[in-house]
């Protein structure tokens, strides 16, 4: 009995102080059968438990790795858990920021109303404008599980919006700039129908109508343009088009241009030379992007400024093609949108030279498919630059005789 009574003391010792493994299994009798089957007993329980925590960090990866945000709360709304998406989006700290209540950290009174409303049917979507970085719009969705607690996935849609923004302003856009002229049209044609009309007025009414008929038809011309760069293929790399017929197209364009905008009082046009150099890519789109810049000048630069054309090689095989006029500048502000579709500095003064402000859009797409880089530099009372800068891979450098001349073209040889 006493033995009896030692090893069950030193049993309970051993249970009391978790220590249970110190114990020498073959104790003897049973008080020795006891513990071997405790320990037994508690491995296994051991062995699920590791089991299970090795699961859950699985889990916790997994929604770690989760393009969404994903946060998981209790019944009072505070942060169990949250992955690091989730901690961008929101701007919480994942350690700091546990088991505080979500409504102290996200402050948007929206989200607070959506959070309290228990109606999660539909998502919400919250603008997070953090002071240095670029604002993030987030739609927030609310599926509640177990009971009351409440798991939050959250997903970045700025480009979503934006591109909807864009959408519905160009749709506005588009309608407006055909409108106008429909207007103007359908006024002309009312007068037409219900006034006696002398011969010359007659003709004055019907040149103000083509006018405004040439105007939707350019409006048109340049929307499929736009959409026929975004829908083809990239132009190739093996087609060669020589640089000086592309300048020399634009420059013949640009005269007609001036010579219609500032009749007697033409723009001073120089036009640099580019023997022997050549652009890989599409001639129709480079012609017109190269147009595009030169028919702004002209437009914009009031007659008899003065425009300069230039072609230049660039460090490491690049080459630039650059228009710089004496015009009135472009302030700093509106730089960046220029080549926004239909984004115009001034709508009046444009009006009356006729753009609809798709030109730059046109010339930045054309640049960005020949992987060219457009810079707009300019300042009000200072002119502009506009250019092109093209990568060495879509250049080809004139071939250079012994004496570092450039080479004459082919057929310039005797
Ligand atoms: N060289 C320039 N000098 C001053 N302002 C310019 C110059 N080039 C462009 N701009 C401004 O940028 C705006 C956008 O030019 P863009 O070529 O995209 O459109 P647009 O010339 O108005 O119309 P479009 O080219 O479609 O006929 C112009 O409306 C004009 O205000
Ligand atoms: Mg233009």
């Amino acid at each position: 009995m006493a033995l009896d009574h030692w090893r069950g003391r030193r049993l309970l010792k051993a249970l009391r102080a978790d220590a249970l493994a110190t114990l020498p299994g073959r104790a003897g009798g049973m008080w020795g059968e006891i513990v071997e089957r405790t320990q037994r007993l508690l491995q296994g329980r051991e062995a699920q438990v590791r089991q299970s925590e090795a699961r859950l960090q699985e889990f916790l990866i997994a929604l770690e790795t989760s393009p969404n945000g994903v946060v998981l709360l209790d019944e009072n709304a505070r942060i169990e858990w949250c992955n690091q998406t989730a901690a961008q989006h929101f701007g919480f700290d994942a350690q700091r920021d546990l088991l505080q209540y979500i409504g102290n950290l996200v402050r948007d009174p929206a989200f607070a109303a959506y959070l309290a409303s228990w109606n999660y049917s539909r998502d919400v979507v919250l603008s997070m404008a953090k002071p240095g970085v670029a604002p993030l719009k987030l739609s927030v969705q609310v599926h509640p599980y177990a009971g009351s607690r409440r798991l939050l996935l959250s997903r970045d849609v700025t480009a979503v919006e934006q591109a909807e923004a864009m959408r519905r302003d160009f749709v506005a856009n588009v309608s407006h700039e055909i409108r106008t002229p429909l207007t103007v049209l359908a006024g002309f044609v009312e007068t037409l129908q219900t006034l006696p009309l002398e011969a010359d007025e007659r003709s004055r009414y019907l040149a103000m109508m083509a006018q405004q008929a040439q105007r939707m038809q350019t409006l048109v011309n340049d929307l499929l343009t736009l959409s026929r760069l975004e829908g083809s293929p990239l132009p190739g790399a093996g087609d060669w088009v020589p640089v000086p017929a592309l300048l020399g197209q634009a420059e013949q364009e640009a005269r007609s241009l001036s010579a219609l905008l500032a009749p007697g009082r033409q723009h001073e046009l120089v036009v640099g030379a580019a023997p022997g150099w050549e652009l890989s890519g599409s001639h129709s789109e480079l012609l017109s992007a190269m147009s595009n810049l030169l028919s702004n000048a002209v437009r914009y630069t009031p007659p008899g400024g003065r425009i300069e054309v230039s072609w230049q090689a660039l460090p490491n095989g690049r080459a630039e093609f650059s228009v710089r006029d004496s015009g009135p500048g472009i302030a700093a502000e509106h730089v960046p949108r220029l080549t926004e579709r239909f984004y115009r500095v001034d709508r009046s003064r444009s009006r009356e030279t006729g753009g609809t402000g798709l030109g730059l859009a046109i010339t930045k797409h054309v640049v960005q498919r020949h992987g060219a880089e457009l810079r707009i530099e300019s300042a009000l009372g200072a002119g502009s630059t506009f250019s092109i800068q093209f990568p060495a891979s879509r250049v080809r450098a004139p071939v250079r005789s012994a004496d570092g001349a450039p080479a004459q073209p082919a057929t310039a040889e005797p």
